[in-house]
């Protein structure tokens, strides 16, 4: 009687262990997929917004449009998924906002590497445990429609409507399919 509650207990015990070892891979997987849904998200509908601005009303008016909504549908999609949702760049042109800290920084420098290498801008990202919180960056490419607000030759009235907005704007200079930033995100504290 005693050997075997003794045996079983060790059983019960050695399970528990195992399986704490496994679901935090499980974790990962999950939370990547979702992250990787999330920057996706924010893609499909800051893109439209931005493309709908500058047909109607040229880029001056998607800077503005920009301005306004880039942060807006970062925040909502924020608070609809619990997840912290937002933008950073080498350049960042949002001096408030954009940013990156020191994780960031050396996987938007990972980023430009492996952009240099050939590998295609949809293909990078990174998905990393970082002091126990579980946090995703997906790169984005500056692809022709961008280089009109971030490449090298900036029609005069487009340039003066970014040092209106943001005077201390880095985000000019890229050339088409360099890395113009990433979509940064970190899970949920309860999914940490
Ligand atoms: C009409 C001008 C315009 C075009 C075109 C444009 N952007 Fe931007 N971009 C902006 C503005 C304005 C901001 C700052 C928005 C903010 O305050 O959050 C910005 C910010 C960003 C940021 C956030 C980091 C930072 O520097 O603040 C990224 C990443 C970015 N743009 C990528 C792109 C990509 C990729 C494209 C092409 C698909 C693109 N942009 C096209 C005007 C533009």
């Amino acid at each position: 009687m005693k050997y075997s509650t003794v045996i079983t207990g060790f059983v019960v015990l050695f399970a528990a262990c195992t399986d704490a070892q496994q679901n935090p891979m499980q974790d990962e997987q999950a939370l990547t997929v979702q992250g990787a849904e999330l920057a996706a998200q924010f893609v499909g509908t800051l893109l439209p917004t931005l493309q709908q601005a500058m047909q109607a009303g040229g880029p001056v008016n998607g800077i503005e449009v920009c301005a306004l909504q880039a942060p807006a549908i970062a925040q909502a999609l924020s608070e609809q998924s619990g997840w912290q949702v937002k933008r950073v760049s080498l350049k960042p042109r949002n001096q408030e906002l954009a940013v990156a800290d020191a994780w960031e920084t050396s996987v938007l420098q990972e980023f430009d590497q492996r952009q240099q290498a050939g590998e295609a801008p949809a293909q990078i990202n990174k998905a990393e445990v970082v002091a126990g919180e579980f946090r995703y960056m997906q790169a984005q490419a500056a692809g022709p429609l961008c280089l009109t607000c971030h490449g090298t030759e900036i029609p005069s009235e487009v340039s003066e409507a970014l040092a209106r907005h943001y005077p201390d704007d880095m985000a000019t200079g890229y050339l088409a399919g360099q890395i113009r930033g990433a979509i940064s995100l970190r899970a949920p504290s309860h999914q940490r």
